[in-house]
């Protein structure tokens, strides 16, 4: 079993002035920078290579990641992805290429990017696909962005779109920051949709309606034909989220279940870890009657050579630099490659079986809010155990983290008391699902005050969350800081050090300060 690392080592902050055997020459390189940029003195200690190294790799040890442990974070799924994508991705070719050379020079480059869009095309039932966005939510915004420009072309004046109470969070934010009014709508019973709110909800007003299916409880809308029929009697576009594509793929589309745009996760279905903020793909499909206003520049084949047509009046634009994030689509397209239409159908079922597994194993401890078979996640309650034993559903997965154990999505969706959101994906194996499952049993029987003082043997005990959020300290700078000023040392001048770029940056920032009249830190 896992068990985070702990050292009880100086931090490298507090170490300083020892001589580095291993770069024994010091040159003078002040020349080789703008004056203005030159520092005197860096407040960074000055350490051998080795104890530099040192300090990195314990780091490493101390986190935890898909490599070395099972990650069944419901909806933002870390999933384990083959070494194959990496490789290809680092190949010198991918890696050393540059986005300013000619089109001539980047042909295969060009070819892959083509051929992935025609890829996804097939995958998502839909006519054409931009890479450009660099995550869901970008796809999102893009989508909305796209609906925006077709209503105004068409000279509709569309000022509202409507989500479910499952959706995602992001779907409600791309929506309201593309412009729109967002209007919810209830789920049923079931936990699906519930098709006479939807149905009162739109309008001609409506310009589309958003959701991810299956959705974030994990179940199949089964109501999509009729939900599809709702939606377009109005005028307005089916939006599918389709983050959740690694559930269905191969199985059906959202070009079936009538969709007009859908973004795909490149990097929960079609390899590359997704979360931390990392580098992802977010790439839109679209019916035919969108694809105009697709942002440039689209890859083209003519006359045996990829071009990049820039050439599309209606055309929302750009929404990234150059092609997006290449090394990501790379991996999609080994992936897809490597997988064939049969293996990616057999991905998503072997999710399903996983999370269907997980679910009737762990529903007798644990509670089961709506009863269908799930897709690829599912969502069960600690609604009981804090009832019964004032644990929580915080206190669990708090507690999974003393077993070695990543723990799953809390507390979203928010229609579900106390949630625990588990996304086991199709990589893991009878193995450790049975020890997850096993795990989670056990806490259950726990003395509740274990539980809820846990995690009791990792780096970092319980974080105040409140305080984190708030107060963020995210360097040794900011902790120093922090404490001086317990200290009744408010003064932050220490850390400036003597470079003249930052000095300017500190001066205008004290000048917003005294301009807006309050703290800009
Ligand atoms: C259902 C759903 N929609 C949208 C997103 C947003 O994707 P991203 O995190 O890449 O912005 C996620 C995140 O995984 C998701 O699960």
């Amino acid at each position: 079993m896992y068990h985070q690392a702990r050292y009880e080592r100086k931090l490298i902050f507090e170490k300083d002035g020892e001589t580095d055997f291993s770069m024994p020459f010091e040159e003078d390189v002040s020349d080789m920078a703008p004056a203005n940029m030159l520092r005197d003195r860096l407040d960074i200690p000055s350490l051998p290579e080795r104890e530099v190294v040192k300090h990195y790799t314990d780091l490493s040890e101390m986190n935890y990641g898909v490599d070395n442990g099972f990650y069944p974070l419901g909806s933002c799924t870390m999933k384990y992805n083959p070494k194959y994508a990496d490789v290809v991705s680092s190949l010198p070719t991918v890696a050393n290429i540059h986005p300013y050379q000619d089109e001539d020079s980047i042909q295969g480059a060009l070819q892959l990017m083509y051929e992935l869009e025609k890829a996804l095309c097939e995958i998502g039932g839909v006519d054409a696909v931009t890479l450009q966005p660099a995550a869901g939510a970008h796809g999102e915004f893009t989508g909305m962005l796209l609906a925006k420009a077709f209503f105004a072309h068409k000279g509709e004046e569309r000022v509202e779109v409507v989500i479910p109470d499952t959706a995602h969070g992001t779907n409600p934010a791309s929506a309201a920051m593309a412009g729109f009014n967002v209007t919810e709508v209830p789920s049923s019973k079931t936990g699906c949709v519930d098709l006479e709110a939807l149905e009162s909800a739109v309008s001609e007003k409506t310009a589309a309606f958003m959701i991810t299916n299956p959705n974030t409880l994990g179940i199949f809308e089964k109501d999509v034909q009729r939900i599809a029929e709702i939606v377009h009697k109005v005028g307005a576009l089916l939006y599918y989220d389709g983050a959740n594509l690694n559930a269905v793929m191969g199985w059906t589309n959202p070009g079936k279940m009538d969709f007009d745009i859908v973004h795909f996760n490149l990097h929960k279905t079609f390899a590359t870890p997704h979360g931390g903020g990392g580098p992802g793909a977010g790439p839109v499909g679209v019916r035919g009657r969108l694809e105009p206003f697709l942002p440039v520049p689209r890859i083209v084949f003519k006359e045996g050579k990829y071009r990049l047509d820039h050439d599309r009046p209606q055309s929302i634009g750009k929404v990234r630099p150059f092609f997006g994030n290449f090394a990501v689509l790379v991996r999609a397209y080994a992936y897809i490659l490597r997988m064939g239409g049969d293996g990616l159908k057999e991905a998503s079922e072997k999710a399903v079986l996983n999370s269907n597994y997980m679910k009737e194993k762990l529903k007798g401890t644990y509670d089961l809010p709506f009863k269908d078979l799930r897709k690829h996640e599912f969502v069960i309650s600690a609604k009981r155990l804090k009832e019964q034993k004032e644990v929580r559903a915080l206190d669990v997965a708090k507690r999974l983290l003393d077993y070695g154990l990543h723990a799953p999505t809390i507390y979203f969706p928010s229609l579900v008391e106390e949630a625990l959101m588990i996304e086991p994906t199709e990589t893991e194996t009878k193995e450790t699902l049975d020890l997850y499952i096993d795990t989670l049993k056990k806490i259950a029987e726990e003395n509740p005050m274990l539980v809820r003082s846990a995690p009791h043997n990792t780096s970092a005990r319980r974080i105040d969350e409140v305080y984190a959020a708030k107060e963020a300290i995210l360097s040794w700078r900011a902790f120093r800081k922090k404490e001086r000023e317990k200290e009744g040392d408010p003064s932050d001048e220490k850390d400036r050090g003597d470079c003249t770029l930052c000095r300017s940056i500190v001066g205008d920032m004290d000048s917003l300060k005294k301009r807006i009249g309050k703290s800009v830190d």
